[in-house]
């Protein structure tokens, strides 16, 4: 939670240019799998998957204060010890401070599209996030991605499908309980296509 994460001031120069020790964040549960929800938002997906998982470290990322802030507090109402949140730009976190082959999954879940042509270069997959990725996964660790916007979607398919350091695998599709507010209040109420695709991080 923020207390025991977050709010913890690096202590020197070297924590603030990572990696950063996540396992022992979790305490005791320090050797469990960790699963990292990368742009959570406001958390309805990450609550639900860790409510349904206790015995797996999740790490929500969000940039947005306000949204950590609020699965922070929804966290703590759920009494879910296995969560914890970091307010961090997604590249910045994914390329320094995640400890490399530490992650087993990673959720990409409806990140910003840029959608006009002059911001494309502000989208988070490019071949250098890939580098990142592929760092951070353990060695048959895997990434789950969607997204409503097709031209994002015709980007980023070829990008992973053509990297031979991941395989593709069948697409992660949550129930509703697990739908993330985005898919729920923006793409399922309007019936818009999603575009899933995820991979393995191979050995
Ligand atoms: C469209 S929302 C989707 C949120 C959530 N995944 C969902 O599906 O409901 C995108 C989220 O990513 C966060 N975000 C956008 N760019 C980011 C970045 N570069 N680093 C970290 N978070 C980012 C935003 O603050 C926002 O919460």
């Amino acid at each position: 939670m923020i207390e025991a994460s977050l709010r913890v001031v690096p202590e020197g120069e070297e924590e603030w240019v990572g990696p950063m020790d996540v396992a022992s964040r979790y305490g005791a549960a320090a050797g469990r799998p960790l699963e990292v929800d990368l742009g959570c938002g406001k958390g309805r997906f990450l609550l639900a998957h860790a409510a349904r998982h206790p015995g797996v470290n999740f790490l929500g990322i969000d940039r947005m204060l306000r949204r950590i802030r609020k699965v922070d507090n929804r966290a703590r109402r759920m009494d879910l010890g296995n969560i914890r949140l970091l307010r961090c730009e997604a590249y910045y976190a994914v390329s320094y401070l995640l400890p490399p082959a530490s992650v087993d999954v990673c959720y990409i879940f409806f990140p910003d599209p840029w959608p006009k042509a002059r911001h494309e270069g502000h989208r988070l997959f490019n071949g250098t996030f890939l580098d990142a990725l592929a760092r951070v996964l353990k060695p048959g660790g895997a990434m789950h991605f969607a997204t409503d916007h097709a031209p994002y979607f015709e980007q980023v398919a070829p990008l992973l499908a053509g990297d031979g350091r991941f395989e593709a695998v069948a697409p992660f599709v949550p129930d509703a309980e697990e739908q993330t507010d985005f898919e729920l209040y923006y793409v399922t109420r309007e019936s818009k296509a999603i575009g899933r695709f995820s991979v393995r991080r191979r050995a």
